[in-house]
């Protein structure tokens, strides 16, 4: 059977098409920026000299973005390579030097892995943001949560922000809610462009009496009380935590609500929490 990174790995190809919807930028860029920023507007070179690492950066599209709002250095890390090699050619063919980015190889659930690539030595506190972005969920267990969330926080600055992008808990946990809307599985599972089923591998499963997709326990979809705890226990406060938020310029930017069907309206199935360390 594919391990996960074998999966992300053989379809680093479809990656950028499955990842560069609308709804990346309408919702999650808009969101992840504003709340980000210390200005809270997300605008121009609003993250100027300030330090990024995002682990599970996938094809580093966040980091580099960072980058072009002014970030003087990104780290991304992830165990997929095929996603790193592509993440360094567009950070590449984006114009930034060598200097102001690395992209990694590291399991970000082992953190000695991490250890290895990025010393706490050297690196401990020293990023004034960290992503933890569509990551958590491959947390087989709470430990791992906490684990992931400590690692973040011992990279972070005093007073720097974690965020974090997720599934709700109630919505995800709700196949009833979600089959009714039937839209979480038509905009992640059946994306043309991503050769497999995302969720599917990820072991949601259908139903075979109604034909419909449910959950099983290994996509791990955690509770607002449990961010809460892990943060808490790594020395962050949550400051806010809720659905991603839309740009209410996307009409001036020449989209419509179908073209993002994001579902952040609707059912707030995606969130994003943001944690600041003491
Ligand atoms: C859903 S994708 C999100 C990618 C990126 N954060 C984004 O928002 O576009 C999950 C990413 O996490 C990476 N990943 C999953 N488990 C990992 C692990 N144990 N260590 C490092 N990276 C991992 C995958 O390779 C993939 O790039």
């Amino acid at each position: 059977m594919s391990t996960l990174e074998d999966i992300y790995n053989s379809n680093a190809v479809h990656w950028e098409s499955y990842a560069r919807q609308p709804g990346r930028y309408l919702c999650e860029y808009f969101t992840i920026f504003k709340n980000i920023s210390p200005t809270g507007n997300g605008e121009g070179q609003c993250l100027s000299n300030m330090r990024i690492l995002d682990l599970g950066c996938g094809n580093g599209d966040i980091s580099i973005e960072s980058l072009r709002r002014g970030a003087k250095f990104a780290v991304g890390i992830d165990f997929a390579e095929n996603l790193l090699s592509r993440a360094r050619e567009i950070a590449n063919e984006a114009g930034f030097m060598e200097s102001h980015y690395s992209f990694i190889k590291a399991n970000a659930f082992q953190s000695e892995t991490v250890f290895e690539q990025l010393p706490l030595e050297t690196h401990r506190e020293t990023f004034d943001v960290v992503f933890l972005l569509w990551i958590l969920d491959y947390s087989q267990t709470y430990e791992d949560f906490k684990r992931l969330i400590q690692l973040a926080a011992s990279y972070l600055k005093p007073g720097g922000t974690l965020m974090i992008l997720e599934n709700n808990h109630a919505v995800a946990t709700n196949t009833e809610e979600v089959n009714k809307k039937n839209k979480f599985g038509d905009w992640v599972c059946s994306n043309p462009t991503w050769n497999v089923d995302h969720w599917q591998i990820e072991n949601t499963y259908i139903d075979p009496q109604t034909q419909r997709r449910n959950y099983t326990e290994h996509l791990e979809i955690f509770t607002k009380e449990q961010y809460q705890e892990a943060l808490q226990l790594a020395g962050l406060t949550l400051e806010k935590f809720g659905p991603l938020e839309l740009d209410p310029r996307y009409s001036d930017l020449g989209f419509q609500e179908s073209d993002f069907c994001c579902l952040t309206e609707e059912i707030g199935a995606y969130y994003h929490y943001k944690g600041v360390k003491h």
